[in-house]
C-alpha cells in the first residue's frame, strides 16, 4: 500500500516512492529508495522535504500509535519491600546474560532429547531455576532485559528461559515463597516442552494457520503433559505446562478452563506466556512496546486474564519496562535501564534528540531524582533508526 507521511515520520526500514518535491529542488537524485540507515535517513530529512510517500510492500509502515499506559493502582503484599533491590541492573547484567545463555542451551537440549525419545533429565533445572531467583532477588529487571533480545531462529527456547524469568519476578514482587518460585520456573522452562511434536513448518509459518495445522499446535499442551508426566514435578509447575493456554472466560485451550477452574499457577502463566510472546519478535509480526502489551493486558482482563493479577505484573516490570525507549521532557530519547520505587519514574540513559534528531553524550538519568525531567511518552527506536540492540 501507498501511504503519504509527513518526515517526521519516515524511519529506517521505509521505501519511499515519492518526494514532496521534484528531484531537482532538492539534493536527492532518486526519487524511489529503500531508507537503509540512520545516514540516509538524515540526508532525506535534511533536504528540505516535508512529505513523502511510502510503499509499505516493500518497506516498513509506520508503526501503531504506542498509547501511555495509566498507572495501576496495586496493592503490594506487606514483605515486598523486604525482598526490593539489591544491586543495579547494570551490575547484574553480565551474571543475567551468563546465566540466560545457560538456561537456553539447557532447554534446547532438553527439547532435543523429547525430538529422539530420549529421558529428559529434569534435574538440570534445579540449578538453573535457583540462579534466576538468586538473580532476581539482587534485581529482576538486569535478566528481563536480557530476556528481550531474542532471536527468531531460537525463539522457542529463548521465549521459554523469559516466562521463566518473568515468572520468577512476578512470584517474587506477589511474595511467594522460594519453592513457589522454583517450581514456577521449571514449569516456564519446560512449558512448551510439547512444541518438539509440533513440525517446524508450522512453528515457523509466516501467515495464518489452517484449521488442521492450528489443531496441531494446540496439542503441543497436552504432548508437553503426556512427556513430564510420572516425573516428580510439583503440581504448580504441571499446572504452566497445562494452564498457559487457558483464559479466565474458558474460551482457552486444551481444556476450556473458566475462573475457579483456573488455579493461580494457570493465571499467571497466561499472562506472562502472552506479554512475551506479543513483544518478542516473529516470523510473522514485529514486536510490540512493552506499555502497549501492557495496555491490552488490560483491555483483555478480566475477561480473559485476572485483572488483580494483570495489575501485579504491571507492577512487577514497570509501565516503562526495562528495554522501553522513552521520550523526555527536554526532547531527549533514552532507554529504560533501571527501575526504582515508583514505577513511574525509572532510571533512563538518554542517547539522542527527537526534536534535533540528532545522537546526544549518553547520560543515565534516574528521573526520581531529576526535577526537570518527566517522561512524556513511549516511541519506538525505528521511529529515530535507533538501533536497540546496541544499547539495550
Ligand atoms: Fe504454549
Amino acid at each position: 500500500m501507498i501511504k503519504t507521511i509527513a518526515i517526521e515520520q519516515l524511519r529506517v526500514g521505509m521505501y519511499v516512492t515519492a518526494l514532496d518535491r521534484s528531484w531537482l529542488d532538492h539534493s536527492l537524485l532518486v526519487t524511489r529508495f529503500l531508507v537503509k540507515d540512520p545516514a540516509m535517513l538524515r540526508k532525506v530529512c535534511d533536504a528540505g522535504i516535508r512529505y513523502v510517500s511510502i510503499d509499505t510492500e516493500k518497506g516498513l509502515d509506520i508503526p501503531p500509535e504506542a498509547p501511555e499506559v495509566s498507572v495501576p493502582q496495586v496493592e503490594l503484599p506487606v514483605d515486598a519491600p523486604a525482598r526490593a533491590l539489591r544491586v543495579a541492573a547494570l551490575e547484574e547484567r553480565p551474571r543475567a546474560e551468563a546465566l540466560f545463555g545457560e538456561a537456553t542451551a539447557l532447554v534446547k537440549g532438553l527439547m532435543q532429547d523429547a525430538r529422539v525419545g530420549n529421558p529428559l533429565d529434569l534435574e538440570q533445572l534445579e540449578p538453573v531455576a535457583e540462579r534466576m531467583i538468586g538473580s532476581v532477588l539482587r534485581n529482576p529487571h538486569a535478566l528481563l532485559s536480557v530476556c528481550r533480545l531474542k532471536r527468531k531462529d531460537e525463539y522457542t527456547f529463548m521465549h521459554s528461559v523469559s516466562v521463566a524469568a518473568l515468572m520468577v519476578a512476578f512470584a517474587c514482587l506477589r511474595g511467594q515463597s522460594e519453592d513457589e518460585m522454583r517450581a514456577l520456573a521449571k514449569g516456564a522452562l519446560l512449558h512448551d516442552v510439547g512444541k518438539v511434536l509440533v513440525p517446524d513448518t508450522i512453528l515457523n509459518k509466516p501467515g495464518k494457520l489452517s484449521a488442521q495445522e492450528m489443531a496441531r499446535m494446540r496439542a503441543h499442551v497436552n504432548d508437553g503433559a503426556t512427556l513430564l508426566r510420572d516425573r516428580n514435578l510439583p503440581d504448580i509447575a504441571l499446572d504452566v505446562v497445562t494452564g498457559h493456554h487457558e483464559r479466565m472466560d474458558g474460551s482457552g485451550y486444551p481444556e476450556g478452563l473458566a475462573g475457579e477452574a483456573m488455579s493461580q499457577a494457570m493465571r499467571m502463566s497466561a499472562i506472562v506466556d502472552v506479554y512475551d510472546a506479543l513483544t518478542s519478535v516473529r516470523v510473522y509480526k514485529d514486536a510490540w512496546e512493552p506499555s502497549f502489551a501492557l495496555k491490552k493486558l488490560l483491555e483483555w482482563s478480566p475477561a480473559q486474564f485476572d485483572a488483580t493479577l494483570v495489575q501485579q505484573f504491571i507492577r512487577c516490570i514497570g509501565i516503562y519496562p526495562v528495554g522501553s525507549m522513552v521520550e523526555l521532557s527536554s526532547g531527549r530519547v533514552g532507554f529504560v535501564v533501571d527501575q526504582g520505587e515508583d514505577i513511574r519514574q525509572p532510571v533512563v540513559r538518554v542517547v539522542y534528540h527527537a526534536r534535533h534528531r540528532h545522537y546526544v553524550m549518553p547520560q543515565t538519568i534516574d528521573l526520581s531524582l531529576a526535577r526537570d525531567e518527566a517522561i512524556v511518552r513511549v516511541v519506538s527506536p525505528a521511529q529515530f533508526g535507533i538501533p536497540a540492540a546496541e544499547f539495550v
